[in-house]
């Protein structure tokens, strides 16, 4: 019988990602995560999920180049976004913009697979620029002009504040979205691939996964867990909060996780940029917290930090508002969904499970009248 969770069900093979749950291992097309935060970038990480190998320099200039020029947002998406409350969600927000964004597709019906791998490059690059406009225009602000050069991170840091950001904040975030980017079939990845299984268009894909990710069991835990810090607010809190809420038989958001267990590879690297930065802006306050927090968690659940945890802070650090962590998340995370996309698109296969049925005999139908 397969539990409602589907916990380590095998719905699909796969070539991008591969997942160690139980040696605490993650590559991307054979690529280990850790060469990858060491070595790559977001861009590069891109392709090789696109494509299923490194680019060369040219390759890499060209991929480069084509984000660069799909970072802007039509007028009548900004005009759509002046219409909406500021109080909208900021992942809200990202779903209704990008499922417009098809309005603006300038082929829909070509489904081929050039055309696709360009709204692949299209939503990604594009992505960041809905974020950024909507946390301007829900101040009364106007949106900050894309930048046509750079790095997808130092783009987002840009937007978001309207200056360059430094050399050390825009590489942090450059390896925290190559360690985002893919991890096998997550929910939001399944949701994708579920829509694009059907043939629904890209756009719609993404909205799917969009939607899955906002839950706070999945990369909603993020902004959760920077919340939950600021409820502690002091070293001295942690431990009592911790123990109310376990209590309180409460989920303590950022720890945990459905396949690993042993340590998230990922969360080894945002821990120590956790750290770097507390050190760096002078405030080590929100890295110490973390650090009693997870040694807590660790003693009386016996659970490891997830991506979700350490990420927490290092986004606090740069400046990000708690809202956009997990439009941050999905900033990186765009590129592994549209890459299962294509690989789903080339699969050529609807997703349709089987249910077990658990409910009751069949009946005979009874006349509304003599129903009790
Ligand atoms: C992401 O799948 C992916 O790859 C996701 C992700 C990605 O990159 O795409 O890695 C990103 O989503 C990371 C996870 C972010 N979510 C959170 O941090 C939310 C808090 N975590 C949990 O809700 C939980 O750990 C899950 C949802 C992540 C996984 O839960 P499972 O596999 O369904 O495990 P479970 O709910 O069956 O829990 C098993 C036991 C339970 O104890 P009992 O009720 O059986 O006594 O562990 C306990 C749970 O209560 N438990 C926790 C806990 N996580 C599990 N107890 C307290 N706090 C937690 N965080």
């Amino acid at each position: 019988m397969t539990t409602a969770g589907l916990e380590d069900v095998v719905a699909t093979t796969s070539r991008i990602c591969d997942l160690d749950g139980e040696l605490g291992k993650l590559t991307y097309y054979g690529v280990d995560i850790h060469d990858l935060a060491q070595h790559s970038s977001f861009e590069e990480t891109a392709y090789l999920l696109w494509h299923g190998k490194l680019p060369t320099q040219a390759q890499l200039a060209e991929t480069e180049s084509a984000l660069h020029s799909s970072r802007a947002l039509p007028g009548r998406l900004i005009d759509l976004m002046h219409l909406l409350p500021p109080s909208m969600s900021p992942m809200n927000v990202l779903r209704t913009v990008i499922s417009a964004l098809v309005a603006f597709d300038s082929d829909p019906s070509d489904t081929s697979a050039p055309a696709n791998e360009r709204r692949a490059i299209r939503l990604t690059a594009v992505l960041p620029t809905i974020v950024m406009a909507w946390n301007r225009i829900r101040e009364g602000l106007a949106p900050v002009e894309p930048l046509d050069n750079g790095s997808h991170a130092a783009n987002i840091l840009y937007q978001l504040t309207g200056k360059l950001p430094d050399e050390y904040t825009a590489h942090a975030l450059d390896i925290a979205l190559i360690l985002h980017a893919d991890h096998e079939l997550n929910a939001s990845t399944f949701a994708a691939r579920v829509t694009a299984g059907t043939k629904a268009d890209m756009y719609a894909s993404v909205v799917s996964a969009l939607s899955a990710l906002s839950g706070p069991l999945h990369g909603g835990a993020n902004e959760q867990v920077i919340r939950m810090l600021h409820k502690m607010n002091d070293i001295s809190k942690v431990e009592p909060y911790l123990e109310d809420a376990l209590a309180r038989k409460e989920r303590i958001m950022g720890f945990g996780h459905r396949v690993y267990r042993t340590e998230d590879p990922r969360a080894t690297h945002l821990r120590a940029m956790s750290k770097e930065l507390g050190e760096r802006t002078g405030d080590s306050r929100w890295y110490e917290m973390s650090q009693v927090t997870e040694a807590y968690i660790k003693e009386h659940k016996h659970l490891n930090a997830n991506v979700d945890f350490y990420s927490a802070s290092v986004y606090y650090m740069m400046g990000i508002p708690i809202d956009l962590d997990t439009p941050i998340f999905a900033s990186s995370r765009i590129a592994g969904w549209t890459a299962h996309i294509l690989e789903q698109y080339a699969n050529n296969r609807l997703i349709r499970p089987r249910a077990e049925y658990v409910g009751q005999k069949v009946t005979e139908y009874t006349p509304i009248d003599e129903r009790g």
